[in-house]
């Protein structure tokens, strides 16, 4: 293909730190990085960077509740994604965190931009205040009565029950859903950005071309209303970043959120040398996509064009949306166990056959697509391993029994061949425009064209005819070189595969590449298994067992603690003088990581930070009291710092954390209060 070189910069919606990703978060992220990988795959420059999104009141009081930092815990959730999506394959250029000094730097200068240009002001506004707490309340902290159909304990923004929207004003019989105050209504200044000044601007963009037809409707609907001032300041207590010369006033988590793509970017430029004004500069020449969910779409298309062009940045090129995910037709369900996790969606099963689906599922609009988990399983079976994998497992054998391995010095059918070649500008038009279902119709469709092209010359009769080795031998390499054609038009959402395809053929899979001849190739190993129901089955009881386990973590009851015959308190031991009790070294510990014990029912693995990024190793027999040992990730602890050493079956513990409790289910761990700190003493 001829076309001129790209730099394209490429961002996925940022996740908060407060909660697991879930496989509708993977629509976006595997929509994103098939794209990435397309455009890569085609020679252009194309960055993909993301981040967790850090911060904001939910986030502090989730660290509040966990009583750990809000620091620990988004570190913790760091660690965390970055996992699961390292095991969807999803390959970020950067992954960063909005809670960075690129990304309050950047703000900062955001910020004093728009209110240089006069675009920021200030008025005082009434909200709701738990008067316990002492902290402003977010109306989705706000329960109470609905005012139109009575229902108890309904959100302070909107009814679950009927549907109504109101103010938290409306509430009847309200409460703080943190204190279980009554809230009060208190007067604070915050600060505002005028968007109706920016609204001509606005049209103009919308209307050029950068947004999907249905997106355009919406945003013209959202003009026809009018455009409010967008609220941008919260007061403290927040987990933020202040703002400049007005202490005890944060920015509104939403306004540094998106500047964290523009932090996560820099962040790699200065760690690659890439020119960063290349992407961002007011008359930049390169492509700006940010693929996002239908849900924030007034932030991406509004807000955050408006920050940029009123600041001095370029606006984005498009916006992406896509719809939502839904599991059998129904929204994704904590009971029903289709609250799918990441990590549970791969204790059982292979990425790839998620990343597949989602692709043969989605096209460019913004409508929601179903994991129907029947449908799932036939369609991987029948299309992977039924149509692609077989070709090559139709040809291999003969190729590795009969020739040593060598393909054949010509092809049996170049005609076939070029038909397959030819399609490839199709396929990546489709790819180009988001049309992956498209693509994917398209490639299986040739999929379906190789077996028949085996069916027909049939292989394993010609091997048993003398006289027809080389006969058989093109025809083998025939079925391999199309197999290959086809992996390079997979490659953007198989990458494992490809890779595994690479090493088979001891040659690169590419984009309509020449035919592989005459050369070597290795025994054949299945590509991939089929998927078997009981795997969905078991992925979705790990479901729910971690929503149980999560739930459980979250109401922090404390596990029927004093149950019957442990009530008794054990008697003191013979005492002892403080320097005898002095010589014990007791640190703070962070739980970084958690891990159960292979062999060992009662033990945990425990990596323990005790400051400055020293780490350690303990092993803990606290496994009946903490069955999902990722609830203590983030957790800061008091350990025994100067105990010798214990060589164990499974390697070397280095100290012991202190904990409460007879033993088995009934052990609790101590935590210090907030603001202690890994490494501290304790005396
Ligand atoms: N933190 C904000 C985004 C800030 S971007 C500057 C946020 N986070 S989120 O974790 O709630 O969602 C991240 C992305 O995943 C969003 O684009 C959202 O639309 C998408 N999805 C979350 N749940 C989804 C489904 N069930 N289905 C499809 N996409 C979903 O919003
Ligand atoms: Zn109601």
């Amino acid at each position: 293909m001829s076309e001129t070189h790209r730099n394209i910069l490429v961002t996925s919606a940022l996740p908060y730190a407060n909660g697991p990703i879930h496989i509708g978060h993977l629509v976006e992220y595997i929509q994103t990085d098939i794209w990435v990988r397309f455009q890569k795959l085609h020679g252009q420059t194309c960055y993909y960077v993301c981040a967790d999104d850090a911060h904001g009141t939910p986030i502090m009081l989730r660290a509040q509740q966990e009583g750990i930092t809000p620091e620990a815990l988004i570190s913790r959730s760091s660690r965390q994604h970055k996992g699961d999506f390292a095991g969807f394959l999803i390959n970020f250029d950067n992954y960063y965190s909005t809670h960075s000094p690129e990304n309050q730097a950047i703000v900062e200068k955001i910020y004093i931009r728009l209110q240089a240009q006069g675009y920021v002001h200030t008025k005082t506004i009434e909200q709701a205040y738990d008067p316990e707490k002492g902290i402003f309340l977010p109306d989705r902290f706000i329960r109470g009565t609905c005012p139109r159909c009575k229902a108890e304990d309904q959100y302070g923004d909107n009814c679950e029950a009927c549907g109504a929207t109101y103010s938290p004003t409306e509430l009847i019989n309200p409460v703080s859903a943190i204190s279980g105050a009554t809230p009060i209504t208190k007067e604070s200044e915050h600060f505002f950005i005028s968007l109706a000044d920016f609204e001509p601007m606005l049209k103009k963009w919308i209307s050029s071309g950068t947004l999907q037809p249905a997106v355009e409707r919406k945003l013209q609907e959202w003009f026809e209303t009018g455009l409010q001032s967008w609220d941008i300041s919260r007061d403290a207590p927040y987990f933020g970043f202040e703002i400049p010369e007005q202490p005890g006033k944060y920015f509104y988590v939403w306004l540094d959120a998106p500047v964290g793509y523009i932090a996560s970017f820099k962040n790699l430029c200065d760690r690659e040398g890439i020119d960063f004004d290349t992407y961002w500069d007011k008359d930049s020449k390169a492509e700006l996509y940010h693929f996002i969910g239908k849900d924030i779409i007034y932030f991406h298309s509004l807000f955050w064009p408006a920050m940029l062009s009123g600041s001095g940045f370029r606006k984005p090129s498009a916006v992406f949306v896509h719809g939502f995910l839904t599991v059998d037709g129904q929204k994704m369900s904590k009971s029903r166990g289709t609250f799918i996790t990441a990590s549970s969606y791969l204790k059982h099963l292979n990425p790839e056959y998620l990343r597949y689906y989602f692709a043969a599922k989605l096209g460019s609009g913004v409508d929601d697509i179903d994991l129907n988990l029947e449908d799932f399983s036939q369609r991987v079976n029948a299309d992977l391993v039924g149509k692609v994998v077989n070709i090559a497992s139709r040809c291999a054998g003969f190729i590795s029994k009969r020739f040593q391995g060598r393909l054949a010095p010509q092809l049996h059918d170049s005609e076939l061949y070029q038909a397959f070649i030819g399609e490839g500008d199709a396929i990546a038009k489709a790819y180009e425009q988001r049309e992956y279902s498209h693509a994917v119709r398209e490639i299986m469709a040739l999929a379906d064209r190789a077996n028949q092209y085996i069916d027909h010359h049939k292989p394993w009769v010609i091997a048993k005819q003398e006289g027809q080795e080389a006969q058989l031998q093109a025809i083998c390499t025939q079925g391999l070189n199309l197999f290959r054609v086809l992996m390079g038009y997979l490659q953007p959402i198989l990458p494992k595969m490809t890779n595994q395809v690479e090493d088979f053929l001891d040659a690169a899979v590419v984009w309509q590449p020449e035919p592989l001849l005459d050369s070597f190739i290795h025994t054949f190993k299945p590509l991939m298994t089929r998927l078997q129901p009981q795997q969905i089955e078991a992925m979705l009881e790990t479901s729910k067992a971690e929503q149980r386990e999560i739930e459980q973590a979250a109401t922090q009851q404390p596990k029927a603690a004093a149950n019957s015959a442990e009530k008794s308190v054990a008697p003191l031991k013979p005492i002892v003088d403080y320097d005898t009790f002095a010589q014990t070294d007791l640190r703070i510990a962070e739980i970084i990581q958690a891990e159960l014990v292979e062999g060992a029912d009662k033990l945990l693995r425990l990596t323990l930070n005790v400051g400055e990024e020293n780490t350690c190793n303990v092993f803990a027999g606290i496994r009946q009291a903490y069955p999902d040992p990722k609830v203590l990730e983030g957790k800061l602890t008091v350990m025994v710092a100067n105990l010798a050493p214990r060589k164990m079956r499974f390697g070397v513990s280095e100290g012991m954390v202190l904990a409460a409790g007879p033993g088995g289910e009934n052990i609790f761990l101590l935590s210090p209060d907030a603001g202690a700190m890994p490494g501290m003493q304790v005396k």
